[in-house]
């Protein structure tokens, strides 16, 4: 175990730097090239229990799904999932989403991939699996890591290609067999790395429990939603299209074009192009925008604002009133310079920082789920690093609790 001063106690999931060297595995592999890392974890612990994620999967409000599969007959449901004895014990997968936000202590799993910056780790998923269980051959369109908790599984990776897929159900889409190139069992804390795009499947051997560590890649989709949301917010981008003479009038420029009126012609689409491409020039905006959405969670945190908002004035003596500072669940946070001056950027709310609200940052960054209030006093030195907690409070995004609540 090692000790983080920030967390309220040692992590459990450390990657073996023996097996795992994330310099060589950055360059080596990654996006590249899948890999199995024997004993990525040493006396891998599973952070919660088949019985604890079934119990989560009865939930509404958390994203699972059964897989079974029975004499070559694929069926999937939807959660909450009530009746797991019609299952069987053999032939199917539990899968449930996003498990570090709904059962925080698998959280601390995610921090032993810190070698990629934050905003990129999505969510852990976790399977439950009995023998004979899996989803099927299937691509992803993440990078994915998976890390093997108890009992065993048999992995097989294809090299990337161009697949058919299907549907052996509606809502499941795979591809056909492939011929594997990494086709091993995995045991409690191995951990194999799938590039977005190579095919794979998992066959359970002995009742297993996987973890996934799903990470988040943008689309051109998602960011160019993104910039027009943003600009329609804050009445941006308000360039609009003009006429080019060149295009209405011929080239004598002494008649109009020769062309039926409803016509488009591909000059007007270069012209919206470049319009666009303006638009994508806007550097500071573009800077915001990508702050913004890499500050914001998917699943949104549920935020708990304060009964009555706090006072820059008064939060040295708020903070005292309470014993620990409590992180909502899910909450995203980055830091970024934008004009020579660094901030952080929380949920898509923008703080200024200097040097003493950089190092509060930074501890409210790597605390897991809370922090004692009298280690935080220290950090509120300066009216920067106030004005952020107390923003961060207001925003119900951090809360101050006494231990008993
Ligand atoms: C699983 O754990 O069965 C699914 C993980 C995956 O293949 O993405
Ligand atoms: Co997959």
């Amino acid at each position: 175990m090692t000790t983080n001063p920030f967390q309220d106690s040692p992590s459990d999931f450390v990657l073996n730097h023996y097996a795992f060297d994330a310099v060589v595995f950055l360059r080596d592999y990654w996006q590249k090239k899948p890999c199995v890392i024997r004993q990525a974890f040493i006396d891998f612990q599973d952070p919660i229990s088949a019985d604890e994620l079934a119990g989560l999967s009865m939930e509404a409000g958390v994203d699972s799904r059964v897989v079974s599969c029975n004499s070559g007959k694929w069926d999937l449901e939807h959660g909450p999932i009530n009746d797991f004895t019609k299952l069987g014990e053999r032939n199917w997968s539990l899968l449930v989403q996003a498990v570090n936000e709904h059962y925080p202590p698998a959280q601390e799993l995610l921090r032993a991939f810190r070698f990629l910056p934050d905003w990129r780790i999505d969510d852990l998923m976790v399977s439950y699996s009995t023998p004979g269980g899996g989803v099927g051959p299937h691509l992803d369109q993440y990078d994915v890591f998976i890390v093997q908790g108890m009992g065993s599984r048999r992995w097989q990776v294809g090299a990337s290609g161009d697949f058919q897929t299907h549907c052996p159900h509606p809502d499941l889409k795979q591809v056909a067999e492939f011929a594997p190139i990494i086709n091993e069992v995995l045991e409690p804390g191995d951990m194999i790395y799938i590039p977005a795009g190579f095919p794979h499947a998992g066959d359970t051997v002995q009742e297993a429990l996987n973890y996934s560590v799903g990470l988040r890649a943008p689309s051109q989709a998602e960011l160019i939603s993104a910039l027009a949301d943003h600009a329609l917010e804050h009445d941006g981008l308000q360039q609009r299209f003009r006429d080019r003479v060149e295009v209405l009038l011929d080239n004598s420029q002494a008649e109009l074009a020769d062309r039926e009126p409803w016509h488009l012609p591909r000059e007007i689409v270069a012209d919206c192009r470049n319009l666009m491409v303006a638009a994508l020039n806007d550097e500071a905006l573009l800077h915001k925008v990508c702050a913004e959405l890499f500050s914001k969670n998917p699943r949104p945190p549920l935020p708990e604002w304060p009964e009555k908002p706090y006072t820059e004035a008064a939060l040295i003596y708020s903070c005292q009133r309470f014993d620990i500072l409590v992180k909502a669940v899910g909450v995203r946070m980055i830091t970024t310079t934008l004009a020579g001056q660094l901030y952080a950027v929380v949920q898509g709310h923008w703080y200024a920082l200097d040097t003493d609200a950089e190092a509060l940052f930074g501890v409210l960054c790597d605390m897991t789920d809370f922090a004692e209030t009298q280690t935080i006093v220290d950090y509120l030195k300066s009216d920067n690093a106030r004005a952020l907690l107390c923003g961060l409070l207001n925003e119900g995004l951090f809360i101050l609790a006494n231990d008993e609540e």
